[in-house]
């Protein structure tokens, strides 16, 4: 939570600026008041109006509105936020604040202020990856400030890369992260997510369908509630979330040792799809057609990662969290599970084909746990994650 917290919003000039309309509803649903500033250009994606109505304040504008002055100096207004938060970050507002100049009202409020400073960047890929942006985020993070995103993704441009602004809820992360609020500030959270590959030869590999969207969800949303989050991922479709500590593996193996050199954890959620099997040794040369008819490819069985971490003594997490996904029967093979995983929770879900759950954006999910089965109704992948990771803050905080 952010009571009581005062955030000054810096809203650039960028198409993202609507995004911070959003912002503003997040921040002050969380309790936070919002100062909101506008710099001149803003104005032309965004309106006074709207900002102001959202936010519920004044917005500010311009540096020789001598009534602002006498109401408020730019000092004061700079100094009176426990935050500065600049949203959208442009590529013009990051060379300002870098090279140390203080033309508008933005610029200087950015100069004169002593508070922390957060900005969500959002710009063309181009524009970001110019060698005179890339100095000034170097600058800018040697002086203090802090980043979230920017995200890759379509860009309103048309073209593809990082330079979209975070998402609203991962900014709030951020912000709540830095003020260590939020009910799992303090709490460190591991989450695996996505499939594994299992090497067949240096080219060819076992996988399966997972995208990595509910693992990649849950994440995220553990984050916007304050958390020091470890993701350990397979190679999934949807990138990763921001304001995470996010490891990559390839492999089961890869992704046991990883989490295991995340210990010690408060609470496990394993998302991940993990391959059950590996090749008992996959070749180190492509195989070829042969004369000999067909190769035989021999099995062994990936570690469990899953039910080591639950059985695990002085170092297992105080909250193990698996996944079930399952075709048919779905709680009695799941609640089946639950016991031999040895975990505490397990999130079921039916990914027959039919239910479009695997690879989709919505999940029909039943948390069965000491207390019996829950059963929540069909929702967005994030509602799910949200409901989850808050379920998860009550067991851990309560
Ligand atoms: N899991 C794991 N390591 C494995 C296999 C699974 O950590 N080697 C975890 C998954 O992340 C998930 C849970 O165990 O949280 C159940 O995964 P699932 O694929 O549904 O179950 P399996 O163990 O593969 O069991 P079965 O093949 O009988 O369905």
């Amino acid at each position: 939570m952010l009571a009581s917290k005062r955030i000054l919003l810096i809203i650039g000039a960028g198409i993202a600026a609507y995004k911070s309309l959003d912002l503003i509803r997040r921040l002050k649903e969380r309790g936070a008041a919002v100062t909101p500033v506008l710099t001149p250009a803003a104005e032309e994606f965004v309106t006074p109006l709207s900002v102001s109505a959202l936010a519920g304040e004044k917005v500010y504008r311009d540096l020789f509105d001598l009534t602002d002055e006498a109401e408020m100096g730019h000092i004061q207004l700079s100094r009176s936020a426990d935050m500065i938060v600049v949203a959208p970050a442009t590529a013009d507002l990051m060379g300002k604040m870098a090279g140390g100049l203080a033309n508008d009202l933005a610029s200087t409020l950015l100069m004169a202020t002593d508070t922390p400073v957060l900005c969500a960047p959002a710009m063309n890929v181009r524009m970001w990856d110019h060698p005179a942006t890339q100095r000034n985020l170097q600058q800018l993070q040697a002086d203090g400030v802090r980043f979230v995103g920017p995200n890759e993704g379509d860009m309103a441009c048309g073209e593809y890369g990082p330079g979209r602004m975070s998402e609203p809820l991962e900014i709030v992360a951020a912000i709540e992260a830095q003020m260590g609020s939020g009910p799992l500030s303090g709490k460190r959270v591991l989450v695996t997510s996505g499939p594994t590959h299992e090497p067949i030869d240096p080219v060819r590999y076992i996988a399966n369908r997972s995208s990595g969207a509910q693992g990649t969800a849950v994440a995220r949303a553990l984050a916007a509630l304050g958390a020091e989050v470890v993701f350990v991922t397979g190679p999934a479709d949807v990138p990763a979330p921001e304001g995470v500590q996010v490891l990559r593996v390839e492999t089961a193996q890869q992704m046991s040792d990883a989490v295991e050199a995340a210990l010690p954890v408060d609470a496990g959620v394993f998302a991940a799809a993990v391959a059950d099997w590996r090749m008992a040794s996959a070749s180190d040369k492509k195989l070829k057609k042969s004369r000999d008819g067909l190769p035989v490819l021999e099995f062994a069985e990936n570690p469990d990662i899953l039910k080591r971490i639950a059985h695990m003594g002085a170092d297992r997490p105080t909250l193990v969290v698996g996944f079930a996904a399952e075709t048919d029967n779905v709680i009695e093979h799941a609640t089946a599970k639950r016991a031999r995983k040895g975990c505490d929770w397990i999130v079921a879900n039916d990914v027959s084909p039919a239910t479009g759950i695997m690879g989709g954006s919505e999940n029909a999910v039943t948390v069965i746990s000491d207390s019996g089965a829950e059963e929540w109704p069909r929702m967005g992948k994030d509602a799910v994650a949200e409901r989850l990771a808050q379920k998860i803050a009550d067991a851990l905080t309560g």
